[in-house]
């Protein structure tokens, strides 16, 4: 068996990648080890740059993305008993949209079948050989062999290619804190999110349709899920976006939940050879700044134009500038992250030096036309670098 690009981990990141390779005439095949109801119904983040949004449409996935997405113009910071807007597009000139992963992953598998593309499920990749290249895996009890020209190594942070890179240094922070995840069928309470910084912790307000939120509390990282019946998550979330002037937060069934650690992780270089890593198989941000998809839709935008280039002319010049550009992008918004991160949350490690600290950034952040530049121009994505 061969094919030109084997694409390990049918994720946002080798998903796209097969089909933008796809559009440029370049053959590939994904290998996932997960069934697809698992991939497709996997609750992940779901607020999408500009950016992220023109590679889809650009690529002809951005049907449902335009009908279903939801364009957002500003976002909100709320401490100390009320809320402060952050004007994005006034600030940028540029929009955020709200779009979960799981939809994308959904249209693009879709789209890659349609197209006749290779998308082998239940496929778990046990090995992998950079230099000659090839990557072996099991299916249905039987172990195969893929010869290729080029590895993708989307096989997200608990992948095998990682692994698969020698002289690797990586980089990473653990945070005291986790995320406690919840989809609930109610009518968001907001048109906007709402990042909240109260003394018991963080909360999120996000939405995923007129009838559906998507809200998150911090949690220390050893949270058993089973301490948080549903009144208990309402109650906390209810007190963390309390304001002043009396704002409701509807309540509704909760139908999905979850926990998730906080870390940032940066892997370099992201290439061994004939393997290029992308997406989380190389680098993992805290989700407050919302930009782990954004940064796996931006790492395989430049490894496409890497191998078109490489297809058409024989040059190898972007393959050779692959994990410097993208490691430009990635320490920015591993930046970014940290630093909304911190902002926002309660350490419980922090004095009160630290908690004055925190909150006269907060308020310079809401109060400095600059300051609130500076966090939108991130926010919203800075250009691609090529
Ligand atoms: N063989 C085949 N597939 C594998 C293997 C393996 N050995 N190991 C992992 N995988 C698959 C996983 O099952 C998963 O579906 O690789 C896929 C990786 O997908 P993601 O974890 O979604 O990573 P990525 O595509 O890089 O997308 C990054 O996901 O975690 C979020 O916040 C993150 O939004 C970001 C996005
Ligand atoms: C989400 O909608 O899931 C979401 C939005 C913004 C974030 C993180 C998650 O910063």
């Amino acid at each position: 068996m061969r094919t030109q690009v084997a694409i390990i981990g049918g994720g946002p990141a080798g998903l796209l990648l097969s089909h933008l390779l796809h559009r440029q005439g370049i053959e590939s095949v994904v290998l996932e080890s997960r069934d697809r109801a698992y991939v497709e119904q996997r609750q992940r983040a779901g607020m999408l740059e500009q950016g992220t949004t023109d590679v889809l449409r650009d690529g002809g996935v951005g049907e449902r993305l335009d009908r279903e997405g939801l364009v957002h113009h500003g976002l909100e910071l709320r401490f100390g008993g009320a809320g402060h807007r952050v004007a994005l597009t006034e600030l940028t000139g540029r929009t955020v949209t709200v779009y979960a992963q799981t939809e994308i992953v959904k249209d693009l598998v879709a789209r890659r079948l349609e197209d006749g593309g290779d998308v082998r499920f239940e496929a778990k990749v046990v090995a992998i050989d950079a230099a000659a290249p090839s990557v072996t895996y099991e299916q249905g009890g039987k172990t195969y062999t893929l010869e290729c020209d080029y590895i993708a190594g989307c096989d997200g942070f608990h992948g095998v290619s990682r692994p698969a890179v020698p002289d690797m240094r990586t980089f990473s922070r653990e945070y005291p804190f986790a995320w406690l995840g919840v989809l609930a069928d109610v009518p968001p309470s907001t048109d906007e999110l709402i990042y909240a910084h109260h003394e018991r912790g963080f909360a999120l307000h996000s939405l995923r349709s007129p009838k559906v939120s998507r809200l998150y509390l911090q949690v220390a990282p050893d949270e058993d899920l089973a301490a948080w019946p549903d009144e208990r998550i309402w109650s906390e979330l209810a007190a963390r976006f309390a304001t002043d002037d009396g704002w409701e937060l509807r309540e509704g069934p909760i139908t999905d939940r979850s926990i998730t650690p906080m870390r940032s992780f940066v892997a370099e270089p992201m290439r061994h050879d004939r393997l290029f890593l992308a997406g989380d198989a190389a680098h993992i941000v805290p989700p407050t700044g919302a930009k782990g998809l954004n940064l796996a839709v931006s790492d395989v935008t430049l490894l496409a134009e890497a191998l078109t280039e490489r297809y058409a002319s024989g040059s190898e010049t972007l393959l050779d500038g692959y994990s410097a550009s993208c490691l430009r992008r990635v320490w920015r918004a591993e930046h970014f992250s940290y630093w909304m991160t911190t902002l926002l949350h309660a350490d419980p490690q922090a004095d009160e030096f630290a908690r004055r600290l925190q909150r006269s950034h907060l308020d310079y952040v809401v109060s400095s036309p600059a300051a609130a530049a500076s966090l939108a121009e991130n926010y919203v994505g800075l250009p691609l670098g090529r």
